[in-house]
């Protein structure tokens, strides 16, 4: 009989992860090997030492997802693995791996988007708690926001009997909003990967103190895509929510030029470098007032911009639920403000817990379970999609 337990594997960026999740909706056990200490000392991810990362960590974090669970390799009913988007020699690894395992256990193996999984973090945890009867299920058709390193997307999420459904209503057409995250803690000497270092150091700034236009956030949309695909006609209100977030780098980057940050941001940058495991509350010294206000100015620039295009969209779409998920989706202040938002619109919003919300296998291991039930079994020849879409 189905025991229901899925093994997830996902390896397409920094994070070498395994978890045991049974029937989509009961984590089991949840593995993550974080990167952060190799990639911290370039400011970004490598990605061939990521590869070879991967390579080391990903026997000893499976064995660890399958302790934890209590399960034998018997006990899966399939594997699911990450097949795209993100760095091919990265999501090689898991594949390649994933491949072999389930070939040599004889069950079958399934090909998880990384974005399907990171709305199914969300789903995942909505189910266990409709589980207890501590929540209803979230109303479908829900809007999600899945908002990361690598992707800023909104897609309308549907299910029909078993199977989920995701329509592209929204896209970066540059920079991801975490990438922007990154880069201007990059630019401000801060550490790698810059969300939660922006995040911690916002608490203590003014986010009025420096007033970034939207016109800076909203930048080359038009220029990039042409006025058919930027302008919303009337007989396609929504057609595509367009972000942008490579403006207010630059505009971040000139506020520091103007004025002469370059001195103090150097020495932050050398301190940092010298701490051994430096944590943003090392940063907090190095920073003055008005470092600290121009960090929260950032943030709260971005967070609403992605909360008004969010809830203009859900509006347009007559979504009846929000999700947000992806790393960004750890960030305090856009949980706070797009909760506020919520609340007074009367619509349901769900996040993943913090441990769900950055790169995680759980998230694989649930979204391939209604895979698994419509057997959707991947192809022999399964390889890699840097591009993969949603
Ligand atoms: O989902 P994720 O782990 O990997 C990708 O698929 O990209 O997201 C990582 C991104 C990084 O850009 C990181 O800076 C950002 O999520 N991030 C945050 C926070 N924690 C992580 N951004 C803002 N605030 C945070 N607290
Ligand atoms: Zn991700």
């Amino acid at each position: 009989g189905s025991s229901g337990l899925i093994l997830g594997i996902e390896s397409s960026c920094d994070e070498t992860a395994a978890a045991v999740v049974r029937g989509g909706a009961e984590m089991r056990s949840n593995v993550v090997a974080s990167q952060i200490p190799t990639h911290s000392p370039y400011g970004g991810v490598v990605p061939e030492l990521a590869s070879r990362e991967h390579l080391r960590n990903i026997v000893p974090v499976v064995r660890a997802a399958m302790e934890e669970a209590g399960a034998g390799f018997g006990d899966l009913d399939a594997i699911a693995v990450t097949s795209g988007p993100g760095l091919a020699g990265a999501l090689l690894v898991g594949i390649s791996y994933a491949k072999a395992l389930a070939f040599a256990l004889n069950k079958p193996l399934i090909a998880v988007n990384h974005l399907e999984g990171h709305i199914h973090a969300v789903l995942l945890e909505q189910a266990e708690l409709a589980a207890k009867s501590e929540q209803p299920p979230l109303p479908l058709p829900a809007l999600a926001l899945v908002v990361s390193g690598g992707h800023t997307h909104l897609y309308l999420v549907r299910k029909r009997g078993e199977s989920w459904s995701y329509r592209n209503v929204g896209r970066t057409v540059d920079d991801a909003a975490g990438e922007a995250f990154d880069k201007v803690a990059k630019l401000l000497g801060l550490g790698y990967p810059g969300g939660p270092w922006i995040d911690a150091l916002a608490a203590h700034g003014n986010p009025s103190a420096v007033p970034f236009s939207f016109a800076q956030i909203k930048a080359k949309a038009h220029r990039r895509d042409g006025p058919a695909a930027a302008g919303r006609s009337a007989a396609d209100p929504a057609a595509s929510t367009l972000f942008s977030f490579s403006g207010i780098k630059t505009a971040v980057l000139r506020y520091t030029q103007l004025h002469a940050m370059a001195e103090s941001i150097e020495h932050r940058r050398s301190v940092l470098a010298a701490i051994p495991d430096a944590r943003p509350s090392d940063a907090l010294a190095l920073c003055d007032q008005q470092a600290l206000d121009l960090i929260a100015s950032f943030q709260r620039a971005v967070v609403d911009d992605l909360r008004r295009k969010t809830f203009r969209a859900a509006e347009q779409l007559g979504a009846t639920s929000l999700l947000v998920s992806g790393g960004v989706a750890a960030n305090r202040e856009l949980r706070v403000r797009f909760t506020a938002e919520a609340a007074d619109r009367g619509l349901p919003i769900a996040f993943p817990s913090l441990a769900l919300s950055t790169d995680n296998a759980a998230m694989i291991a649930a979204a391939a379970w209604p895979k698994f039930l419509s057997k959707e079994i991947a192809a022999d020849e399964l390889s890699a999609d840097p591009t993969l879409s949603l």
